[in-house]
């Protein structure tokens, strides 16, 4: 029977291993779209390229990736890697015919990265994949007939340039044939640096900024100690940014509620004890990573298995993949010939 459902697509760039920011934020979510949604979840490597990075990483972060989704219960079936299904990059490339060059430099992560990348890197090489990224990223969208795309508000540009291009090549085509996405803004708690709350938890930003979801508990209990509470320029009567992002963290582990219930009371009473509230975050986020690091350990253990599942899912969306590709190539006046 067909797949009625809505469908769901995102993605994900293979940036190493994953922290508190990225699954509260985004994976979490991924989690729970899967009950109601036909959902596609895509490591993309080809995006990796855009920017220079360390060829013998590139692979294994892939896997790292998908390892750590897994872990925390995106499930495999619904998984892809980008480079296993090729026609993203063919997609993309008939994509650069419906797209104005102008419209590309018009983007601001564009804008912003070539910038940093100008500062960072000493020969200033900007490559031309950077500047096309998001048409290869409307590819990923389209060729699987999205509905909605669950992303943060960072990525809005990239979602109205996607309908963009697929409005143009619908006009081109005399037919509605792509559905123009939408992007789907789940509340998601944006998790902070606990060293520096002023600023949301990132790898970029180096160690110390960011809780890794599978660190081991000692590590993880001794950041969470050492969070930044009072930054001193807290309004009276206003929660700092370092206490509320530790609260935030308790509610969004789903862990020790009645604690978090507790402590709100202490702190609107002028009672809280920082070091108690400290406690409660460690062993809330301790019990929660310990049930992912369990399962990432079996599969770690079998390590061929869970590459041949990635293999197979791999396979079986690349099947919606060609089809859309094959359409598009009858659409646009290109050879169509099964060999
Ligand atoms: N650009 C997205 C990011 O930086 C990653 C991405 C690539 C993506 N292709 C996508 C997100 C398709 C959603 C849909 O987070």
């Amino acid at each position: 029977m067909e797949d009625q459902r809505k469908s769901v697509l995102s993605c994900m760039q293979p940036t190493g291993l994953m922290h508190l920011g990225n699954y509260f934020g985004a994976v979490l979510n991924w989690v729970e779209l899967q009950k109601d949604y036909r959902c596609f979840f895509g490591v993309v490597d080809y995006h990796a390229m855009t920017m220079p990075y360390n060829i013998q990483k590139l692979r294994n972060n892939s896997w790292d990736m998908i390892t750590d989704v897994v872990a925390v219960g995106v499930k495999p079936e619904n998984l892809f890697i980008q480079s296993l299904i090729p026609e993203h990059a063919e997609l993309g490339w008939i994509f650069n015919c419906f797209c104005s060059y102008g419209h590309l430099t018009r983007m601001t992560q564009f804008k912003d990265k070539s910038k940093n990348n100008e500062a960072s890197s000493k020969e200033g090489f900007i490559s031309a994949g950077l500047l096309d990224y998001p048409v290869l990223q409307a590819a990923d969208i389209l060729i699987y007939r999205a509905n909605y795309v669950p992303v943060g508000k960072d990525q809005d540009q990239h979602l109205e340039l996607t309908r963009s291009i697929a409005q143009r090549f619908n006009n081109t085509v005399g037919k509605e044939y792509f559905v123009l996405p939408e992007t789907l803004h789940t509340e998601t708690p944006k998790i902070k640096s606990t060293a520096d709350p002023s600023r949301k938890m990132s790898k970029s930003a180096g160690e110390k900024h960011f809780i890794g979801v599978f660190s081991d508990e000692a590590r993880i209990r001794k950041q969470i100690r050492s969070a930044v509470t009072d930054t001193g320029d807290t309004k009276p009567g206003e929660m700092s940014e370092g206490v509320e992002n530790l609260f935030q963290l308790i509610k969004a582990s789903g862990y020790k509620q009645n604690e978090y219930e507790q402590l709100q009371k202490d702190y609107s009473n002028g009672e809280l004890k920082y070091s108690d509230l400290k406690d409660v975050v460690a062993d809330a986020i301790v019990e929660m990573t310990n049930v992912f690091k369990e399962r990432k350990k079996e599969l770690l253990e079998d390590k061929r298995e869970l590459k041949y599942k990635i293999k197979q899912s791999s396979e079986e969306i690349r099947k919606v993949a060609q089809e859309t590709v094959k359409e598009v190539k009858d659409l646009v006046g290109l050879m169509n010939i099964k060999f």
